[in-house]
């Protein structure tokens, strides 16, 4: 399977780079979703006095050098380039889809899709995913969203501008391309063409994508914390799970039914050698401590993608919080449903989405302290030695996790080699074994 791999070999490697460098923050704000504002397009920004500035300016606050690291070092001003290139050729051959950058599968996510009649006269789709598909259509904020005083920050989310320093918003905004959403969806057929897997965990990709190319795309500092605020990064990531593990029960849902679209199930239910406990960490979850046995498989069912529910359970056992068992037993449901029972798929993952929302309402609540942080680092381990992360998918989850756990406990930069270690275990699908990425793990979490 070795276009399986693609993905994650090159998401490792901006991790082996950058995972010691997670900060932690505090604390959260308010705002409002965008509702069809037209996009007036990346040109419109790009002004030197705007954010097309050649240096980030010292003496105000926003650093308006965003569009230039943008244009030259994000990789999402690159992403509708990509579908004109060689491997974008062949995934498109492959499935019968004509050119790449004209299928609206594809576009969907490498573009920033807007309706014809909301695109502003300098708007392009050629420029890839712009400012605006991520804060927000400006044609109501545009040309005031930077009088300050007289225009607020709260003005600007009026008309439209999204709160995207809430790690809900963000999550909602990024998961949207980055797992799929309910008009978004890398399918098993673009897989099979050769798309790499897709992975995802909020904290440690916002942190990877604001950095890129070693600029920054906002400072995280007492002047951001105090204009907006910063969620602090265990915040960021359990807000990610939530959201993540949302939109692939909205898939379930979707793509679900007597015939499913394979994309919806762990790819390594299936992508895998023909012996019983191929990668060493037995069948998933038997063994699992706590709400994770409700995910239990029958030995040849396919299992639903996951990986984001399974951490998530692990630190909702932890920490003891209200919900969780439910949640379980919902999740459990589904993935009995989509194997024997698709007629019961549609209602479990309405609920299942409510769950999800509830539990995130706990989690945001919640006051991380150093204890807790240690409790689910030390739960996280004991849940691997029971065999609850079968299959890379759901290893790298938890390798992400543990990264920002470490990193909120101070001792990340002690942790380093086994850190590294344990992302080399995860480059190549198709060598990764279980046992030994459990005991590197172990190394990490606990120390040596
Ligand atoms: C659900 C959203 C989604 C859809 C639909 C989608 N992609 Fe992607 N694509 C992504 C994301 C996200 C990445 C980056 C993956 C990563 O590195 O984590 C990506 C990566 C890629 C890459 C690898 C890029 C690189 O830097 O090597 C290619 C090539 C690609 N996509 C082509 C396509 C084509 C062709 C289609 C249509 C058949 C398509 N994509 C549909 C989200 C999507
Ligand atoms: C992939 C999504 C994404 C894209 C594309 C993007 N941004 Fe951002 N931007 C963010 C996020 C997330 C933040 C942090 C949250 C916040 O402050 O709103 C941010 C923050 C900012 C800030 C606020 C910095 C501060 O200190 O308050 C500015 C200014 C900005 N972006 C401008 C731009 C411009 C200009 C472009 C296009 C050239 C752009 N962004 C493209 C996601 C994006
Ligand atoms: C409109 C769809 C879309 C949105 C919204 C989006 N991304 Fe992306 N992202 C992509 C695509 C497509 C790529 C692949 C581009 C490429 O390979 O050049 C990508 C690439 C990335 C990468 C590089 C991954 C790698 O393996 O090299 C990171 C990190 C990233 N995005 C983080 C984010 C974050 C954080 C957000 C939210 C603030 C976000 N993205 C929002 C579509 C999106
Ligand atoms: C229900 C079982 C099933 C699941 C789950 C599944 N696949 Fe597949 N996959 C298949 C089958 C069947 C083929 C076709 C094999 C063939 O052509 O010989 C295939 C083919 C592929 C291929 C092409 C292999 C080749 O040699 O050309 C890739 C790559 C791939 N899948 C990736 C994925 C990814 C990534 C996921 C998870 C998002 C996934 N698959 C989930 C059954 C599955």
């Amino acid at each position: 399977m070795n276009r399986l791999t693609a993905g994650l070999q090159r998401t490792s490697r901006w991790l082996l780079c950058l995972a010691p460098t997670l900060v932690l923050a505090n604390d959260v704000s308010s705002g409002q979703m965008p509702k069809d504002d037209a996009h007036m397009g990346v040109a419109t920004c790009a002004s030197s006095l705007c954010h097309g500035s050649s240096k980030p300016l010292e003496a105000s606050p926003v650093l308006q050098n965003e569009y230039v690291t943008w244009s030259q070092f994000d990789p999402h001003s690159g992403a509708y380039r990509i579908l004109l290139n060689a491997e974008s050729k062949a995934i498109a051959e492959r499935m019968g889809l004509g050119p790449a950058h004209e299928a609206p599968a594809c576009l969907t996510c490498h573009a920033e899709v807007v309706p014809a009649a909301e695109r502003g006269p300098r708007f392009q789709t050629t420029d890839g995913i712009g400012c605006e598909s991520c804060h927000g259509g400006a044609e109501r904020w545009l040309s005031t969203h930077y009088q300050t005083p007289q225009i607020s920050r709260a003005d600007n989310l009026l008309r439209g501008l999204v709160a995207l320093e809430r790690a809900e918003v963000r999550a909602e905004t990024c998961t949207g391309c980055h797992v799929g959403a309910n008009d978004k969806f890398a399918n098993h057929r673009m897989m099979a063409a050769g798309h790499p897997r897709l992975v995802f965990e909020l904290d440690t990709y916002t942190e990877l994508w604001r950095t890129s190319g070693g600029r920054q795309h906002y400072r995280k500092d007492a002047d951001y914390s105090e204009r907006k605020s910063l969620p602090a990064s265990v915040n960021v990531w359990t807000v990610g799970l939530i959201e993540a593990a949302r939109q692939q029960v909205v898939l379930a849902g979707k793509h679900a039914g007597p015939v499913a679209d394979f994309a919806i199930y762990a790819c390594h239910s299936c992508h895998r050698d023909v012996r019983v406990d191929a990668f060493g960490g037995g069948q998933p979850s038997a063994r699992a401590p706590g709400s994770l046995k409700a995910l239990d498989t029958t030995p040849g069912d396919l299992r639903l993608q996951d990986s984001h529910a399974r951490t998530l359970l692990v630190v909702a056992d932890t920490l003891a919080l209200p919900g969780r068992e439910k949640l379980a037993l919902s999740l459990g449901a589904l993935q009995q449903a989509v194997n024997r029972n698709p007629a019961a798929i549609g209602a479990l993952a309405s609920q299942l989405q409510q769950q999800l929302t509830d539990l995130g309402a706990v989690l945001a609540a919640h006051p991380w302290n150093s204890t807790d942080k240690r409790r689910v680092l030390e739960a996280m381990v004991s849940a691997a030695r029971g065999g609850a992360y079968p299959d890379p998918a759901s290893a790298e989850q938890v390798a992400m996790g543990l990264v920002v756990l470490l990193a909120g406990l101070d001792l990340d930069r002690d942790r380093r080699a086994e850190i590294d270690a344990l992302f080399t275990a995860l480059q190549d699908d198709r060598s990764y074994d279980g046992k030994r990425f459990k005991s590197i793990l172990e190394r990490t979490a606990l120390g040596r």
